[in-house]
């Protein structure tokens, strides 16, 4: 990871293909405390809104986190991950349990789980490719995370994507091999 240099800094309009995307995503963990534009927020969300779902259920709830004293606070809930603090949006993908009982005890105990996940996902694809940076945290005290923002029971915190404008060079994390993933059957 290198701060002080700008090269990392990509374009959103830099068109990239699919595989170029995936391959040139990498975590960030130091932002430059910058708002970000409602549109490049709207656009986030609409990538999380194109993601498949249980019987198309969407049985998630994303929360939309700004203000820089709901972020202050955020930081204590994931175990002092102070990154969180300059970030410019932070979105908590919580389970949706109402929705999810439409598709009964599967839909209530994995699908909930699985949709707030893949809208996640793509969220983090669309930040990438608008040329911004994240981090997807998934340690954090749920309790503190539902009294901070009076998330009630029918809302289960799965994922936090934190999501701002980068301030490191970061680190290009190795993969398993192929075979150490998948097998052939
Ligand atoms: C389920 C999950 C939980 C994660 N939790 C955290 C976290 O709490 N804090 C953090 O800094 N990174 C977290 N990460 C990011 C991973 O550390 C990161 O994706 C991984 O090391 C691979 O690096 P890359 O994203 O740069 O490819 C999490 C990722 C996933 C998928």
């Amino acid at each position: 990871m290198q701060k002080g240099t700008t090269s990392y800094l990509r374009s959103h309009n830099e068109k990239m293909n699919f595989f170029d995307l995936i391959a040139t995503r990498h975590s960030v963990r130091a932002y430059e405390d910058k708002k970000l534009q409602d549109d490049m927020v709207d656009k986030i969300l609409s990538a999380a809104n194109k993601a498949p779902s249980a019987k198309n259920l969407q049985s998630y709830r994303i929360f939309v986190v700004q203000k820089k004293e709901d972020k202050k606070k955020l930081v204590t809930a994931t175990h002092d991950q102070d990154f969180i603090e300059d970030a410019s949006i932070v979105l908590i993908f919580c389970a949706d349990l109402i929705s999810a009982k439409e598709a009964g005890v599967r839909g209530l105990e994995l699908y909930c789980i699985q949709d707030a996940t893949i809208a996640c996902t793509y969220s983090q694809l669309a930040v990438h490719a608008l040329g911004l940076s994240s981090v997807w945290v998934g340690s954090f005290d749920e309790e503190m995370v539902r009294r901070l923002f009076s998330i009630d029971r029918n809302f289960k915190p799965v994922s936090m994507l934190v999501v701002g404008f980068p301030d490191e060079e970061p680190e290009k994390r190795s993969r398993k091999s192929l075979n150490e993933i998948s097998q052939r059957i």
